[in-house]
């Protein structure tokens, strides 16, 4: 459920001070999911952190799947180590994708991959840190029917409610060439007040 609040309280409700990462996974730059991004960015106050990094400029490797075979390890330097330490250090974190093939794109799904490996890392902790913290998502779309983004939804819902994660929702823009999403009054319209949204623990569909 949704309220109407128009600002975003600059603390989480434990008194912390909130701090966004906005993962940005298009194959280019300048798009419109960034775009649609920093327009819901620019409500933010002041006092708000907010980190941006691009997938692109941070390439993650392939994800290994070692999880009967040997523990991981952590990562101490490059692009997993970046992402790593900027996930566990965000009070809100923003999956900033277009919608590829109905669902989130390569880049940020090879991201939420790792998120499996940094679950079984010793000494991260992972679940433990990141229980409570709130996923949020931003898309933009050609298609004129929204409907058609519900798999990304649901990756990005059902992966918080794993987590024990609080789900903000996905803020969706339509467009197909960069700067087509400025034209989507309604999506410029939400994104003022889309990160003040009350965002409740994270559900299974089949938890009703
Ligand atoms: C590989 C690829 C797959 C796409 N798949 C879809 C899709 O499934 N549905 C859709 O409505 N648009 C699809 N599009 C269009 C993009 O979502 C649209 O151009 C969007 O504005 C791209 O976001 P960006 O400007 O942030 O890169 C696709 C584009 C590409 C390049």
């Amino acid at each position: 459920m949704t309220t109407t609040a128009t600002t975003v309280a600059p603390t989480t409700e434990t008194g912390a001070a909130r701090s966004f990462l906005f993962v940005l996974g298009s194959s280019r730059p300048g798009g419109n999911t960034e775009t649609l991004a920093r327009k819901a960015a620019e409500q933010l106050p002041p006092g708000v952190g907010q980190r941006w990094i691009d997938l692109a400029d941070h390439p993650l490797p392939d994800f290994e799947d070692l999880r009967h075979d040997s523990d991981h390890v952590r990562p101490e330097e490059g692009p997993t180590a970046v992402l790593l330490d900027a996930t566990l250090a965000a009070t809100d974190l923003v999956i900033a994708s277009p919608l590829y093939w109905y669902s989130v794109s390569a880049s940020v799904k090879r991201y939420l991959d790792h998120w499996s490996g940094w679950l079984r890392t010793p000494g991260v902790d992972f679940k433990k840190t990141l229980a409570g913290r709130t996923l949020w998502g931003v898309t933009a779309l050609a298609h004129e029917e929204q409907e058609v983004a519900d798999p990304l939804v649901g990756t990005l819902n059902n992966s918080a409610a794993y987590l024990g994660m609080r789900f903000g929702g996905v803020l969706l823009g339509n467009g197909s060439k960069p700067g087509d999403v400025l034209k989507d009054e309604e999506a410029l319209r939400e994104a003022k007040t889309f990160f003040a949204r009350q965002a409740p623990l994270a559900a299974f569909p089949y938890e009703g």
